[in-house]
């Protein structure tokens, strides 16, 4: 959702605000469209949709005084700054003019924090949803925070054995794990989501190859209404993951069945991503709980409630008040502690998304008559979240215009043979010069855990910006030679 100056160039700035402020607070995205389209002009050409930057107090001011801060904020000077480091001048001294993302370690250090600090006084895992970014570095970082993991292959589960953690920390999901896959689960001691009934069959088999009891939770569908919480997306009965709740009792007597192989040891449920009302948290546990009392009554002996993870983040940078991870878990709080249950959550984006933009630089600025496009070298290979999901990522410039530089309504696109390659589409932008550097914010989880090679535009390097200012790299370049390697010898 942007809501761009252009648009609400006939209001007043504070209507603006208001008019922002009230739609997030109102929370309903269908509401956010319905301003969005009442605020809109109909089509209009390149020329009228241009203006001089600093020719509108309004436009200025945007660029000097934005409404959101995090990591990533401008400042008095109006450049872009990473913590204190101004992104520009990192831009200059990485080695190669290609994209890259841009991470601050501190903010991933303090998105691990809220969690930490919200669990205070309970039992919990916090499990890392590995598949939102699975830099190495950054899962070493969140395991020496203390951090558990949540995998969805055996590759994740070998990755994370690599950086550290506590394998019985660790829950593997999924609706379709491999035998080999759970084998290495088993092996480990690794927590295991059951999600169908081929899957409890496959589990079964993996704990009778290694010899070993595999400690399982059931994955339960809690088919929360959407009518009540349209921001669900999984977690309703028509998804593919979990099992289907009116075989249950099935489910638990094969287990029984199955002693020397299966410990039942809690029950599972996800809810969807984005979320952006902890409510829906709440209605869950509330439904779990109620398995879980009737699963006890059994003479089962579980322990682990998992909600999952699935809280979101304000990628529209509008200031609009996100639940934090506080909000999430007192919602759940009263529940989990009268059962004397261990709470285990999987957060993936709210950890790792704020902490990082893909910056870019820009190839050149062209008009096909109706649009205006701006032209990047990052683009959907690097970063698919917009071409996929039609996801909104802000997007500005890292350092002030040219004071001649036109404000114009711009689709940002890569170089990557593709209509559906865009990074964001009309945006209010100044007129940037050729090697400007424009960055993508909000680029931290599935972003680069989504890149590919697409067009051969191979996978960009990473850097983070340590707690003492430092510039560290976190992940190499693939390069040209990396892709000829694949076909070497054949
Ligand atoms: C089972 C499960 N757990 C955790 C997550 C992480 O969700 P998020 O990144 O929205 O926190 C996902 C993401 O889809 C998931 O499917």
């Amino acid at each position: 959702m942007e809501v761009s100056t252009a648009s609400c160039s006939a209001l007043s700035r504070s209507s603006i605000s208001e008019c922002l402020r009230s739609s997030f607070l109102g929370g309903a995205l269908t509401n956010l469209s319905a301003t969005r389209a009442s605020l809109s002009f109909s089509r209009q050409t390149r020329t009228s949709f241009c203006r001089a930057a600093i020719s509108e107090k309004i436009s200025s001011e945007i660029v000097t005084k934005p409404v959101f801060q995090h990591c990533f904020s401008k400042k008095e000077d109006g450049f872009l700054y990473c913590e204190d480091v101004k992104v520009q001048d990192i831009m200059q001294s990485v080695q190669e003019k290609r994209p890259f993302y841009l991470y601050s370690k501190s903010q991933l250090t303090r998105n691990v924090n809220a969690y930490i600090d919200a669990l205070e006084g309970l039992s919990s895992i916090i499990g890392y949803a590995v598949k939102a970014n699975n830099n190495l570095k950054i899962l070493q970082h969140f395991q020496e925070l203390g951090c558990g993991a949540v995998l969805v292959s055996g590759n994740e589960l070998r990755l994370v054995m690599h950086a550290g953690f506590d394998p019985s920390r660790c829950i593997f999901n999924g609706n379709g794990k491999l035998l080999e896959e759970l084998v290495l689960a088993a092996e480990h001691g690794v927590l295991v989501n059951i999600d169908s009934e081929f899957d409890l069959y496959h589990i079964i088999e993996a704990g009778r190859m290694v010899g070993k009891q595999v400690n399982v939770l059931l994955r339960v569908n809690p088919d929360v209404d959407p009518q009540v919480h349209p921001y669900v997306a999984t977690g309703n009965k028509n998804s593919k993951f979990g099992i289907r709740n009116e075989k249950l009792q099935w489910f638990l007597d094969e287990i029984k069945r199955h002693p020397e192989q299966l410990r039942l040891v809690g029950a599972h449920c996800h809810l969807g991503s984005t979320i952006t009302k902890v409510d829906i948290f709440k209605d869950a546990a509330v439904l779990m709980i109620h398995y879980m009392d009737m699963i006890k009554s059994q003479g089962f002996d579980i322990k682990y409630l998992n909600i999952g993870g699935g809280l979101g983040i304000d990628y529209f940078h509008t200031g609009a008040v996100i639940p934090s991870p506080m909000d999430l878990i007192n919602t759940v709080r009263e529940l989990v502690s009268s059962r004397g249950l261990t709470l285990i959550i999987e957060p993936g984006r709210s950890l790792v998304a704020n902490s990082a933009t893909l910056v870019n630089w820009v190839t050149g600025v062209k008009s096909n008559g109706n649009k205006n496009f701006i032209v990047v070298n990052g683009s959907m290979s690097e970063l698919i979240r917009p071409s996929l999901y039609g996801a909104y990522q802000h997007i500005e410039l890292v350092a002030p215009p040219p004071p001649e530089a036109e404000v114009c309504t711009y689709d940002v696109v890569g170089p990557v043979c593709e209509s559906a390659d865009f990074l964001g589409k009309e945006r209010e932008l100044p007129t940037p010069q050729e090697g400007a550097g424009l960055v993508v914010h909000d680029a931290g989880a599935y972003c680069m855990s989504m890149s590919s090679t697409y067009n051969l535009k191979m996978r960009p390097p990473e850097y983070w910006v340590e707690a003492d200012g430092s510039l560290k790299q976190i992940r190499k370049a693939e390069t040209f030679e990396d892709h000829l390697r694949f076909f070497e010898g054949l």
